[in-house]
């Protein structure tokens, strides 16, 4: 029988409803699996990561996390899962740096959807390989949280279950967030000791950089965006926007034009910043940044990220943009 949250739920908003959660958990987790191993894709996001401490707890080596570079991950974050996850709590971490075979796949690859099929189908044979080369895993564990479930029934979105792995591999699912929504998710995280800047993380899509930089991905134009995207952030975080604006990125498109530096002529990508509030994704409105905060961006880019000569602003409202743009 499928969890489901109960009507009567106490929503999680302290650290002692948290940590009465945890406790409860731990013990429910313990019985599920016994001495059995579980193993668990984990991306680095707010869900599989509190997943991730959840279990350590509960049954330490038990858990194998396979942590998988798809070279699309902003920057410092496969470090920040190895360092949280594999010296800090000590997880038993698999990390698999599969950039190459990514972006070889690729290469080239200009329609947007053909380039999410290929990231999600290659994502899931890269973690398909790493899990056959174990011995004795019966569980799989999914960062499934419950506005995942109310979605996936109001048919908005497909539920990914079982992470799409082939059929042979059959797992029984471990999911000790289902029931929680969101905000519950990153109280329990807190709780369970994970920095704040995993657990109160702003979105980040599954094909990550690769739908910010539009097109065919080179490797230079996926660096602007990824150096771009490291500047951003650090100026939000140190411009006390971070937690308060809902997204915020840059994105690089794939045509060039003429600037000048140092008395010669340029021939550049521009780099452009979306920065949104919403509530539910439905609709967006823009962040208005400061014209201080504008022109140091604009000045940290053209002067630290090779290849960009132009800073833009998108300020699209959603309707009718969406908020990434593939
Ligand atoms: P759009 O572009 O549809 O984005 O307006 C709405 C929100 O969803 C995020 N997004 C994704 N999240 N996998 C995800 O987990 C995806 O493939 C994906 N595509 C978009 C996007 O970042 C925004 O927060």
């Amino acid at each position: 029988m499928l969890e489901v949250r109960p009507d009567n739920m106490v929503r999680i908003t302290t650290p002692e409803l948290a940590d009465a959660y945890i406790e409860e958990r731990i013990k429910m987790l313990q019985d599920q699996v016994g001495d059995k191993k579980v193993l668990l894709a984990l991306s680095g996001g707010v869900d599989s990561s509190v997943v991730a401490a959840m279990l350590i707890k509960a049954i330490g080596q038990q858990l194998v996390c396979v942590h998988v570079n798809h070279g699309l991950l902003r920057k410092g974050e496969p470090e920040q899962v190895i360092k949280v996850f594999g010296e800090e709590l000590g997880a038993n971490l698999i990390y698999v740096d599969a950039t190459d075979r990514f972006l070889d796949k690729l290469a080239g690859v200009t329609d947007p959807e053909q380039k999410r099929k290929i990231i999600g189908g290659e994502f899931i044979e890269v973690f398909a390989e790493e899990a056959r080369k174990l011995d004795g895993i019966e569980f799989l564990a999914q960062g499934t949280i419950w506005p995942d479930i109310l979605e996936s029934d109001a048919g908005i979105k497909a539920h990914h279950n079982a992470g799409g792995l082939p059929d042979d591999m059959n797992f029984e699912l471990v999911e000790p967030v289902r029931i929680l929504f969101k905000d519950e998710v990153r109280v329990v995280g807190k709780q369970l000791g994970l920095p704040d800047n995993m657990v109160y993380r702003q979105p980040f899509p599954g094909p990550g950089l690769g739908v910010r930089c539009p097109g065919a991905i080179t490797r230079d134009r996926l660096e602007a965006v990824r150096e771009s995207d490291a500047i951003l952030r650090e100026e939000f975080a140190k411009n006390g926007l971070e937690g308060k604006v809902w997204q915020y990125f840059t994105v690089v498109p794939d045509f060039k034009s003429t600037g000048v530096k140092d008395g010669k002529r340029t021939f550049d990508w521009p780099c452009i910043i979306r920065a949104i509030n919403t509530t539910d994704v439905m609709e967006v409105t823009v962040e208005h940044l400061s014209d201080e905060l504008i022109d140091h961006l604009v000045q940290r880019i053209l002067t630290e990220v090779p290849g960009i000569n132009r800073v833009l602003f998108d300020y699209t409202p959603k309707p009718p943009a969406t908020v990434e743009y593939e």
